[in-house]
């Protein structure tokens, strides 16, 4: 027998885009010249108190990796795993949360799936619609590339501090509705500029998800440390060391593909693993589309970054420049 993945890619499957053969945010399969389905799906356990926040979270996290695609959301289903004895009030809270980010998408939420479980779990599976031959993926990104990120890091240090209760709530706010925004006009904007290569940033943090873009588009990415967007509570936390397990998770698995350039902060090593929900795109424009991406993000009123740029392939497949 052959092994899983030759059995789904390759040849027999001319209008599967992308699937297992070439991972990337979401599986695009090919209608016709003209439209091509995206689809995607993901769902996590509470990332914060508030139960309509996290069906918004959740909602938003799905959503974008339609949007790292290049795609257009059209069509939702919830999935949802909850505890038997959750007051209704609670369940309602998180469905609402979920269905206005799917509204505010404008998409349409079709039906679902709930089952009993423990411990809570909620998401979404998507369907979006992209031109087949203005995807954003991974294998995109070219030597001159500029490197462009849209939301702040930090949410990992900050909600790890929330569920430890030793946070103020004035930055847990601030990452709330950062991982309540849509990934939507950083999409539009991308495409625009005629982006060929993005990924949004979620549990592998930053490192984690721009070595799958470099390497996959044999490049290497030079990171500015010092442009790295940080939400306002990730340094305080970041400096009493709170991080949760996946942040260090991501440094022991990812740091041997980084070569730093100047002498960063110890902190500043962690902080930059920091795994992330619903993060931000990660985007390769040409320098000379920049005044096209910087206009669109302008008109929409969205905030985003300049971190670096994409040098020609070395040993590393980043570089952290302090
Ligand atoms: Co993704
Ligand atoms: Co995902």
């Amino acid at each position: 027998m052959r092994p899983v993945q030759e059995r789904f890619y390759a040849t027999e499957y001319p209008d599967l885009l992308v699937g297992l053969g070439t991972p990337d945010d979401a599986a695009v399969y090919r209608l016709d010249d003209e439209r091509a389905l995206v689809v995607t799906t993901d769902f996590f356990t509470p990332i914060v108190d508030d139960p309509y926040h996290y069906g918004a979270i959740a909602a938003a996290n799905a959503l974008s990796d339609v949007y790292a695609m290049g795609g257009t959301p059209v069509l939702a289903l919830n999935i949802a795993a909850l505890p038997p004895n959750l007051p209704l009030e609670m369940s309602t809270e998180i469905m609402r949360g979920l269905a206005d980010k799917v509204f505010e998408a404008g998409a349409v939420i079709a039906g679902g799936h709930t089952i009993q479980d423990k411990e809570p779990k909620v998401g979404l599976a998507v369907i979006g619609m992209a031109h087949p031959d203005r995807l954003m993926t991974k294998t995109g990104a070219r030597v001159g590339d500029v490197l462009i990120l849209t939301k702040p890091l930090g949410t990992g240090t900050i909600t790890t501090a929330a569920k430890n209760d030793k946070a103020e709530a004035v930055y847990v706010e601030e990452a709330v509705a950062s991982m309540m925004r849509l990934n939507r006009a950083a999409a539009q904007a991308a495409l625009k500029a005629q982006a060929k290569a993005a990924t949004d940033v979620t549990g592998f943090g930053l490192p984690g998800h721009a070595l799958e873009m470099a390497d996959a588009s044999q490049v290497t990415f030079l990171i500015e440390m010092e442009r790295l967007p940080f939400l306002t509570g990730a340094k305080v936390y970041g400096e009493q060391w709170i991080f949760p397990g996946g942040t260090s998770d991501n440094k022991l698995a990812f740091e041997k593909s980084v070569r730093y350039e100047g002498s960063p902060t110890d902190e500043m090593k962690m902080l930059v693993f920091d795994t992330q929900t619903s993060g931000g795109l990660l985007i390769a424009v040409a320098p000379d589309q920049l005044s096209v991406f910087r206009a669109e993000m302008a008109r929409q009123d969205s905030l985003w970054w300049q971190i670096g740029a994409v040098i020609e392939r070395e040993a590393a497949s980043l570089v952290f420049k302090a």
